[in-house]
């Protein structure tokens, strides 16, 4: 537990700009562990509250059924038939992939920063719908008003200007375009990553907090997590591998979800034609 504080009171405090020189690398690293392509989603799952209907997916995707429930529960309702949709921040591509084959968008462009998790995808995943290059999520590499969608999941905590990556979403959707936005903050801060949105032109339609989904997803996820972690990561970095997995022992995100030292928060939001 002291080796938890430690990683947690030194890399709390820490200021987007120090933490993006650390997360870069880190997300390369992470990339070259796993050699066998197992690992398709890096964000903590989601257990939606017991009266919604179970989501129906194929035998081969039950495995990653958590991960692809937050997916599912960020996308929400949207009907994506016919429609753009761009994800920043797609990591491993599971989430682009789950959405290209069960929402059926016209076309979805995964964009990460980390060279390795983009090479993954172009050689893990093949459907005509689905593409992915390498891109800076505060400069996207497209023409204005080019997407009906943005998605953003688990990301954002890792850019040095979130203002810039705001504008940047704001810019590459269409004038009627959703943005579907959901992270972690340390609590207090939620309050500013709102105002940035608002300031940046957004207007929001929904706004929820998921640590209880979080929460119970992590529990029913212990099991699976633990072993990947036994399997690829050195035995030395275990603990970091740990409180970054977010497992039930880890300080930063259990520990700190469970006490509401963070949210984990989830917006939908369109562009706010009234001040154009
Ligand atoms: C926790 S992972 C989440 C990945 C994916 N959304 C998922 O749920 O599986 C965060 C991802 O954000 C990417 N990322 C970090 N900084 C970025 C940036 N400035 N631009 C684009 N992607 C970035 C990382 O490379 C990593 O793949």
């Amino acid at each position: 537990m002291a080796m938890r504080n430690l990683l947690y009171r030194s890399f709390a405090p820490l200021g987007p700009q120090v933490r993006a020189i650390f997360l870069r690398p880190w997300y390369e690293y992470i990339s070259s562990l796993d050699r066998e392509g197992e690992v398709r989603f890096m964000n903590y799952g989601f257990q939606p509250p017991g009266d919604k209907q179970v989501l129906v997916l194929e035998p081969a995707d039950e495995r990653d059924r958590l991960c692809i429930q937050l997916y599912d529960h960020l996308v929400g309702s949207s009907n994506l038939q016919g429609k753009s949709v761009l994800e920043v921040g797609s990591g491993r591509g599971g989430g682009a992939n789950y959405i290209a084959r069960y929402l059926a968008p016209t076309q979805i462009t995964g964009v990460d920063i980390t060279r390795r998790a983009v090479q993954f995808c172009l050689l893990a995943y093949s459907l005509d719908n689905l593409d992915f290059r390498q891109a800076d999520a505060e400069d996207l590499p497209f023409p204005d008003s080019s997407f009906d969608l943005v998605i953003n999941l688990e990301s954002s905590h890792c850019y040095p200007n979130i203002s810039r990556f705001f504008c940047e979403v704001h810019r590459v959707l269409g004038s009627e375009g959703r943005f579907a936005f959901a992270d972690w903050r340390a609590t207090p801060a939620v309050a500013q990553v709102r105002e940035l949105l608002l300031q940046s032109g957004f207007a929001i339609l929904e706004y929820e907090e998921l640590n209880n989904g979080i929460l119970s997803a992590i529990d029913d996820d212990e099991q699976r997590k633990n072993r990947l972690i036994r399997k690829y990561s050195p035995t030395l970095l275990r603990p970091v591998f740990e409180e970054f997995a977010g497992v039930k022992r880890s300080r930063a995100f259990y520990q700190a979800f469970k006490q509401n030292e963070r949210t984990y928060f989830r917006f939908l939001l369109k562009k706010d034609n009234s001040s154009a």
